[in-house]
Parts: C-alpha cells; structure tokens; sequence
C-alpha cells in the first residue's frame, strides 16, 4: 500500500538543443549580481562558459565567478563560496556544470545568509534552513546525480573522513535547470559511465525497498529499461542524441523525488560508496558500482521475491522451472556482466582503497533503515570486505 506523502518540485526545466535559450526567459527574473559557479575548467574548453557569460552579459548582469569547484566538494571550498557569495551580494547563483557543481551551489545558498558553520548546521547537526536561500539555477554538463531537479547537496570533509548529503526541501531546488543533451557529449567516457551507472543506482536504491503492489515499481522498471537500452548505445556512440538524451532524461526521473513517494527507500549503496569516497575521493558513480555487487549479493535472501521480480522485468530472465532464488541470482549476474562491459570498476582496490582504510571506512558508512536489511557493522565490514 501507497504510504502517504507529499509531492512538490518547483523546479522549471528547459530541455533539447535549443534549452540554453530558457535562460534569457529566467534571468530577468532576479537582481543584477550573478554568481557564476563552475568546476576545473571543461567550460571554457567546450565553450559553455562563452555562450552563458554572452546571454549573462546579453541580460545586464553584473558577474562574480567562483571558479574550480572540485568533484566531491569539499567543506573548505564551500566556506570559500559562501564568502564569495557575500562578496558579490548574488541575487542568484548559476552553477555551470556537474552534480558537485551545482550541489556545491545549493550549499552556498543555504548559508550566505547564515553566520554559522555550514558544515556543522547542515552536514553534522542535519538541521533545517533557517536563514534567506540564494535563488539558485543550473546549466548541466554532466548526466548522473539528479542535483539539476531535486534538494541533495553533499559535501566531503577531508579532515573528518567524511562524505554527506543533505537532502533539502523544496526551497532549496534550482529555481530552473537548462538541460542540452549535446552539452554532455565532451564528458570521456570514464565520467559518462559513471554518472549511468549513478542514475542506475539511484532507482535501483528507491525499487530495493518494500514488498507492496507500488506504480513507483513499474516506473522505475521502465526508467532502468531505458536507461540500459540507450547506454548500450551511448557507450559506442557517445554523440548519438537520442541515447544521450534519453540518458539526460531518465537521470532527472530518477531522482527528482517521484519515484521515492510511497516508499521507504534503502540508499545503502551510496553509505557505502560515500564512505569509500570519503577515504579515496574517487568518482561518485564507481564507488557505487565497486560495492553493488557485494551488497545485493549480501541482501539477496532478505529480499528474494522483489530481486527475482528484477531480474525478469528488467533483465529479462525466463524464471521458467527456478525458483525465486535462482532467478534473482541470475538477474545479478546478467547485470555484473553489463557492467563490466560497458566499462565500470568493480572493485574499491581500483579506486585507491586499502585495507588499511577498511575500519575507518566501516565507521563512516551511515546507516539507513528503508532496505530490505538493516545493517549493522559487521554486515557493513563483510560487505566492504568482499568489495576490494
Ligand atoms: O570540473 P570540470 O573541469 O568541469 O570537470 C568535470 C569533473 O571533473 C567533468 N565534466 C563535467 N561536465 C563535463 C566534464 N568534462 C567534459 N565535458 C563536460 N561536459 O566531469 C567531472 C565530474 O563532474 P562532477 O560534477 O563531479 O560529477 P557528478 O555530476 O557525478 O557529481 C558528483 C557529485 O554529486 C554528488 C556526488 O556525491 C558527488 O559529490 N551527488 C549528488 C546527488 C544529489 N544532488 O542528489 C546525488 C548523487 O547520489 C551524488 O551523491
Ligand atoms: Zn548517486
């Protein structure tokens, strides 16, 4: 049965080739300064940085730009933002680029106007925002985390060996985000992988929960259809529009809120993959492929009856004369050998992880309680364990 819930995303999309245009409709919207946020560089090699600084200029605005925001940003870099931010009195701030981009400019918003430690207030203490949000809007470059539509925002502290997401509400979501599948096509292959993979496991986090008769299911069955369908073709054409479209698309579905409404949601795979992240500071996407196989294997038999109900819809096993068990275990290893072949790292040792790491790793993985298991440390160690 459906739990109850509310649905809201306030966040106005522009999508397609010609979705850059959406920005002269939203700038006129918000006051003269802008806060430009972007990542190492690959805008100004792609030429995004040129035709967003042309419309910003086209629309009278005053820029600040707060350059080099790294994958996985880090709780330094945003104290750095938010200084930034006060600095140029943004009346918005516009994140070209990546999840870590544009989470990065959801964690400034929340905390210019608050005289306290962003880290602590959002990441340790998880308190609500107290304080006037910066509006905030996206130019996605890189496909994966579903930041360009819904409230996360996580931020990794080196010292503390820690990677954590807050999950914000509705406020908190990009005013609107300019989705041009071709703005994709200069990511290599490594980061393209990755951020499909991403989107997998953020479905798959959502469909690995409860046992009841849910739409949010059969949605998602669909979205991982696709999402393997056009992946297949991306991985040998990379500027093959459809698939990277597709791919754009589905990523936003995944996790912009919809599919969660009625579930409880388990999120183990991305605790384990943050935690590895933490230590490692490796990619997002592969640190959740590293540690998937060995945590459904490990959860298998407490949750049986819904990964052989995968394994059939979203793999295609014929559950002809098996049991649930065998069907399950056969739909996980169609999708291991997809993974490996369509390039993913499938183990943490690739990703700089060691066993030296393994008790401050198992320490840093947070506990959810949505899945089909709640883990306690030493499932959390074998789980890891089996990962390197
Ligand atoms: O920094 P630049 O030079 O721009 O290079 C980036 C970066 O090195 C590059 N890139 C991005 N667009 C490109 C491009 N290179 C060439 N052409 C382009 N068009 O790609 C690299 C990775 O970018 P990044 O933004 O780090 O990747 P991603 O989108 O995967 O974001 C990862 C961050 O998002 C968090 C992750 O934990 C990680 O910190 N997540 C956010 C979520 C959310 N908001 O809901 C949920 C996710 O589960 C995830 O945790
Ligand atoms: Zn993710």
């Amino acid at each position: 049965m459906l739990g109850n819930f509310t649905y809201s995303n306030p966040t106005k999309l522009y999508f397609g080739r010609e979705a850059l245009d959406g920005l002269n409709e939203e700038l006129p919207k918000y006051g003269k300064n802008v806060l430009l946020v972007y990542g190492g560089g690959s805008i100004k090699k792609n030429g995004i940085y040129d035709k967003v600084v042309a419309i910003l200029k086209a629309n009278g605005k005053e820029i600040y730009e707060d350059a080099g925001v790294m994958p996985n940003p880090t709780s330094e870099k945003l104290n750095e933002g938010i200084e930034r931010a006060k600095k140029a009195k943004a009346d918005l701030i516009l994140a070209v680029g990546g999840g870590s981009v544009c989470d990065y400019a959801k964690a400034v918003s929340v905390s210019v106007n608050c005289n306290v430690d962003a880290w602590d207030k959002y990441y340790i203490r998880y308190e609500d925002v107290t304080c006037d949000i910066v509006p905030v809007g996206c130019v996605l470059t890189m496909v994966g985390t579903g930041s360009e539509m819904n409230g996360g925002s996580v931020i990794t502290n080196h010292q503390q060996k820690l990677k954590i997401g807050h999950v914000f509400g509705d406020k908190v979501f990009p005013k609107f985000s300019i989705l041009n599948p071709e703005f994709t096509y200069t990511l290599p292959k490594y980061q393209m992988v990755s951020g499909i993979y991403d989107i997998m496991s953020h479905i798959l986090e959502q469909y690995f929960s409860g046992t009841d008769d849910n739409t949010s299911d059969y949605i998602m069955e669909g979205l991982l259809r696709s999402l393997i369908h056009s992946a297949n073709i991306a991985v040998e054409n990379p500027s093959d529009y459809e698939a990277r479209s597709n791919i754009m698309w589905t990523a936003t579905w995944a996790l912009n809120t919809l599919v969660a409404k009625g579930k409880t949601t388990d999120w183990m795979v991305h605790m384990l993959g943050q935690a590895v992240g933490a230590y490692t500071d490796a990619t997002h996407g592969m640190t959740l492929s590293a540690v998937t196989m060995p945590y459904y294997k490990y959860i298998l038999k407490y949750g049986t009856a819904k990964f052989a109900r995968y394994a059939v819809n979203v793999w295609g096993v014929n559950p002809q004369g098996k049991t649930d068990t065998q069907v399950a275990n056969e739909g996980l290893a169609v999708m291991e050998s997809w993974m490996k072949k369509i390039g993913l790292i499938m183990n943490i040792t690739q990703l700089g992880a060691t066993k030296e790491m393994l008790d401050g790793m198992v320490k840093s993985t947070l506990v959810m309680d949505g899945g089909y298991k709640v883990m306690n440390e030493e499932d959390i160690r074998a789980v890891l364990q089996a990962s390197f």
